[in-house]
């Protein structure tokens, strides 16, 4: 069967006081909506968006973002069946619709897999909150099948004491949901077009609609910056358990955040405040001291990063040292056994096996060989102000402190470069450059200065 994905997002979001859409806010450095687009991606290609309030913003991240997603406007913000009315024109007879909401970000694949693999004809996720207040409440036959919503301000007494909750996220055939859209009317305390009215209209009709209770932590929805703020710790919480599980040594779960993907080897350890963006892939026994921040990088085994670094798009080879206070920026290659220092700062620069810059460098569109050693204040002289030029430094060659390296440049093996030099020629193999000023020492000079 084919699945087609819907999600809501043209509310406004007036208790969170911003400029943005609601669902641009973020969550572990991603718009909420992205999360759920990421998940929902993972089930199926077909997904529909909702958008209404700021829609010109949402509308350009989402095609920046997204190039499968499909966007509809919701003319008037008339309630959330009106919202999926907005879409109705992409909704097949004969497909799956998955209901989710773009305020609703950490709803898993899990569960919904688990709804998809249901065989009734319709499926919602319910959820039992310690305070129901404010949700719609799940109404059931004897059979245990829902057959109807009633939200919190239609709800009589005896209706609120129902504890198991509507949590927005439902499962329905395109048809059926077609069919009870025509139907929904906004007669009721909000004077809303609910799509929980389709609940009350598909039963009626014989549809057998199952509920699946899942965590409520799972489907806590955002409507202030508070409950961001409890979603953005679970996703943290979350996203430490899985480090833990994957075998990570952790110092403090609660002083990592990982908002990407992380895979890792055995005997990793991450220190408190390090934040993981993108995809990092960790070999075995990979530790990261504390502060630093990594985004997109595999590093192999044997490595130990240490306190604030700041690496990003960068390969790090077995048995490298990288850090303290190192910056290794995109196109950054270290080789294994290279070892790169305080203060030394790499863009698009390959480091070759064994070599070492161990402080206060710029190397920058660079290749350095190997066992070669970078002496502390070396810049890459690789910008002439219009263009970028490669410097290229070869094995087992020793670079002196402070020297300017005058890019274009190529610097052969087993060479020189004398402490202070500003190197504006290539050096052949085996070869001293020295390109400095000749010091010369004038005897008796400072006692006679007065
Ligand atoms: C809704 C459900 C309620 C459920 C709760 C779970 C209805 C009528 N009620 O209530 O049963 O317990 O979610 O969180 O559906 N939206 C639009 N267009 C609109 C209105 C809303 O796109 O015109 C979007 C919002 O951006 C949001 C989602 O729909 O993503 C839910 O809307 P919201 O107003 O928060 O619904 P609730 O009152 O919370
Ligand atoms: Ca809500």
């Amino acid at each position: 069967m084919n699945l087609h994905t819907i999600i809501l997002a043209a509310g406004k979001g007036t208790r969170m006081h911003t400029n943005l859409p609601k669902v641009m806010q973020p969550l572990a450095g991603r718009p909420m909506i992205d999360h759920v687009i990421t998940t929902a991606g993972t089930l199926t290609n077909k997904i529909s968006t909702i958008i209404g309030y700021k829609k010109d913003v949402l509308n350009e991240h989402l095609s920046a973002n997204f190039r499968n997603v499909e966007t509809f406007v919701q003319p008037e913000l008339n309630g959330t069946a009106g919202a999926v009315k907005a879409a109705q024109k992409n909704i097949m007879d004969d497909e799956d619709v998955l209901i989710l909401y773009g305020d609703v970000p950490l709803i898993s694949r899990g569960s919904l897999k688990k709804a998809l693999n249901d065989n009734h004809d319709a499926v919602i996720l319910t959820m039992i909150p310690k305070d129901p207040f404010g949700y719609g409440r799940v109404i059931k036959n004897d059979s245990g099948l829902a057959t109807e919503i009633i939200e919190e301000k239609d709800a009589n007494a005896e209706q609120k004491k129902i504890n198991e909750v509507f949590t927005g996220i439902m499962i329905i055939k395109g048809e059926m949901l077609l069919s009870s859209l025509e139907e929904v009317n906004n007669n009721n305390a909000a004077g809303e077009y609910y799509l929980t009215d389709v609940i009350k209209i598909a039963s009626k009709k014989g549809v057998k609609i199952n509920t699946i209770v899942v965590e409520e932590t799972e489907v806590l929805g955002a409507n202030t910056k508070s409950e961001l703020h409890e979603i953005e710790n679970i996703f943290r919480e979350m996203k430490s358990k899985d480090l833990l599980e994957q075998g990570i040594t952790l110092s403090d779960a609660l002083r990592v955040d990982v908002r990407g993907s992380v895979s890792a080897g055995k005997d990793c350890s991450i220190d408190v405040n390090v934040i993981l963006e993108g995809e990092i892939t960790l070999g075995t026994n990979v530790s990261i001291g504390p502060n630093c921040y990594l985004k997109d990088v595999v590093i192999s085994d044997n490595v130990s990063i240490e306190a604030f670094s700041h690496i990003v798009s960068t390969q790090i080879g077995a048995d490298c040292n990288v850090g303290p206070y190192a910056r290794l920026r995109e196109g950054t290659v270290l080789e294994d056994q290279a070892k790169i220092g305080n203060f030394v700062e790499t863009k698009k620069t390959k480091i070759g096996k064994g070599s070492k810059a161990n402080h206060l460098a710029y190397l920058g569109d660079a290749e350095v060989g190997e066992d070669s050693n970078i002496g502390a204040g070396t810049i890459t002289c690789n910008y002439d102000g219009t263009n970028k030029h490669q410097t290229k430094i070869g094995n087992k060659t020793f670079v002196g402190t402070n020297s300017s390296l005058v890019a274009p440049l190529n610097i052969g093996n087993n060479s020189y470069i004398g402490a202070g030099s500003v190197i504006t020629k290539d050096v052949e193999d085996d070869a001293l450059a020295v390109a400095r000023g000749k010091q010369s020492n004038k005897p008796g000079w400072a006692k006679n200065k007065k």
